[in-house]
C-alpha cells in the first residue's frame, strides 16, 4: 500500500488544489491532505476551517484523508508511515523552491518528492490570488468550489 501526503497552506483550497488533490489520490493507495498550521504566518482562514473546507471538497474521495501539521513535514511523514511526499508544479517559477524543499527533505528523511504538473489552466492559480480577487469583490466561481466562493465571501463581509 503506497500512503502519499500532499502537503500546503491551503489558505483556502482552490480548484488547482482539487485537480492534484483527485490526481493523486488515482495514483496512490491512501491520500493524506496535510494542513500546514504555520504559527509565523497570519491565514485568512485558521486551521479548523482551512481542514473543513477540503474535507468538504473531497468528501466523494474514499481514500482522501484531511489532516493537519505543525514543525517539519519529514515528521509528519515519519509519523504517518508516508511512502511519498506530493507536490503540484504550476510553472518553472516554482521549480527553485520546490526543488530546494524536496532535497532537504531528503536530506532530513530520504523520503521521496513526486511532482505533478497542474493542469494548465490552473497554472496562473494561487490561493494569495484567488484572495485578492475575492477582496475586492471579484469572480472566483472558476477558481475555488462552491462552498470555497461562500466562505471567502462570508469572511470579506466580516471585516
Ligand atoms: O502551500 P504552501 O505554503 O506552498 O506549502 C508549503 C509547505 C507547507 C509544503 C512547506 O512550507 C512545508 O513543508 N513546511 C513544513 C516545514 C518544513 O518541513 N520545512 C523544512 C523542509 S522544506
Amino acid at each position: 500500500m503506497t500512503k502519499a501526503v500532499y502537503p500546503g497552506s491551503f489558505d483556502p483550497m482552490t480548484n488547482g488544489h482539487l485537480d492534484i488533490i483527485k490526481r493523486s489520490a488515482k495514483l496512490f493507495d491512501e491520500v493524506i491532505v496535510a494542513v500546514l498550521i504555520n504559527s509565523a504566518k497570519s491565514p485568512l482562514f485558521c486551521v479548523e476551517e482551512r481542514v473543513t473546507l477540503l474535507r468538504e471538497a473531497t468528501k466523494e474521495l474514499d481514500n482522501v484523508k484531511i489532516d493537519s501539521f505543525e514543525g517539519l513535514l519529514v515528521d509528519f511523514v515519519e509519523g504517518n508511515s508516508v511512502d511519498v511526499i506530493v507536490k503540484g508544479l504550476r510553472a518553472v517559477s516554482d521549480f527553485e523552491s520546490e526543488l530546494q524543499m524536496a532535497a532537504m527533505n531528503r536530506k532530513l528523511n530520504e523520503v521521496e518528492t513526486v511532482f505533478m504538473m497542474t493542469e494548465t489552466e490552473y497554472s496562473y492559480l494561487s490561493s494569495s490570488l484567488v484572495k485578492e480577487v475575492s477582496r475586492f469583490d471579484g469572480d472566483v466561481s472558476q477558481l475555488v468550489p462552491p462552498h470555497v466562493e461562500k466562505a471567502l465571501k462570508t469572511k470579506y463581509s466580516e471585516g
